[in-house]
């Protein structure tokens, strides 16, 4: 099979090892680093709520990338964000901390340890599958060894609202905002501002990165990989400058610091997959580019597992400090 691979029906387990009824299989494709890296986009309407946008994200995608999110997120904003928990009104129970869009659950078993105090994760995500890992590979102590409880709840969360996080000491997020339409950010930050709550946002794509030795298809690929990613209405690379404005305009104070990945020979496992769902979305999105890019990948692959290339994936983290609910 060629390394670029386009959407392809299938009826049988992939090789995430989900079963997918009647469903199109895309290869690590057009993911975060694009939206389906790693996924497969459902065809099935009986699957419940799945339609043919829903998009369904392997956790084996979501297991080789967490060492490195782990590494990426801008510790930099904890320090704010610790100082503003610790100052929350009545919150001597602990925290309430919900994970929008958590995948396996690896922004809670980053940051409930950096955290102190009893933690109480809300987990959602639109997929039961994932929630099911996510519950099962859940932190069980914070920083100061306080218990740490969780429970899942399956939704969309481009539906939040204020009510829904009330009594939330905090919202997070991990590689979800560019997967979001700007109706969907704006509906997040009036939330958190109607629960004055804030917001730890991380690992936003920022549309560029660099590959080293430098290659002439690099810009183009990167091009068209960033307009697959703002397909339909999704912001992509525009998502973190759409949340600053969301946040700021219901009255937030806004921080945002870089967090991207550095990628060389010990990750050539990720790179190979990054790059993968990187092409294969820019072929997606410019089939014109299809036989040069076959090309570029079969080389960069090459280069990649001789240990000769280096990738830095540029990403953003987003701290929102909205005003306390009731406060001036
Ligand atoms: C790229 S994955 C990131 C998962 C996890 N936060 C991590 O960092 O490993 C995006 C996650 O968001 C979920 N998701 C995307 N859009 C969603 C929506 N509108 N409602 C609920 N979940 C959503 C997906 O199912 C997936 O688990």
């Amino acid at each position: 099979m060629s390394g670029i691979s386009t959407s392809t029906s299938t009826s049988t387990s992939t090789s995430t090892g989900v079963s997918t009824g009647t469903a199109s299989v895309e290869g690590p494709g057009a993911g975060e680093h694009g939206r389906d890296t790693g996924t497969i986009r459902l065809g099935d309407r009986t699957r419940g709520e799945a339609t043919d946008d829903t998009t369904r994200y392997a956790p084996e995608w979501l297991q080789l990338r967490e060492g490195v999110d782990a590494s990426a997120r801008a510790t930099e904003l904890l320090d704010p964000l610790r100082i503003r928990l610790a100052n929350l009104p009545g919150r001597s129970g602990g925290f309430v901390i919900h994970d929008l869009g958590c995948g396996t659950g690896s922004m809670g078993r980053w940051l409930a340890p950096r955290l102190d105090g009893p933690q109480h994760w809300v987990l959602h995500d639109r997929d039961p599958y994932l929630l099911h890992f996510a519950a099962v590979g859940s932190p069980r102590s914070a920083a100061d060894g306080s218990r740490v409880t969780v429970e899942t709840q399956r939704g969309d969360v481009g539906r939040l609202t204020a009510d829904a996080l009330a009594g939330a000491s905090l919202v997070t997020a991990s590689a979800l905002l560019d997967v979001l339409t700007a109706a969907e950010i704006e509906a997040l930050a009036a939330a958190c501002a109607g629960a004055g709550c804030p917001a730890l946002l991380t690992l936003s794509v920022a549309g560029r990165v660099e590959l080293t030795p430098a290659d002439p298809l690099d810009a183009e690929i990167t091009e068209a990989f960033n307009d697959h990613q703002r397909r339909g209405d999704l912001l992509g690379p525009e998502a973190v400058s759409a949340a600053c404005d969301a946040f700021s305009g219901h009255g937030a104070t806004v921080r945002v610091h870089p967090s991207a990945w550095h990628l060389g020979p010990d990750e050539s496992a990720l790179t190979a997959e990054w790059l993968r769902g990187w092409v294969g979305a820019a072929v997606e999105q410019r089939p014109e580019l299809a036989a040069r890019a076959e090309t570029y990948l079969r080389e960069r692959l090459a280069a990649c597992e001789a240990g000769e290339l280096t990738v830095v994936v540029h990403h953003s983290d987003l701290l929102a400090l909205a005003r306390p609910a009731g406060g001036s």
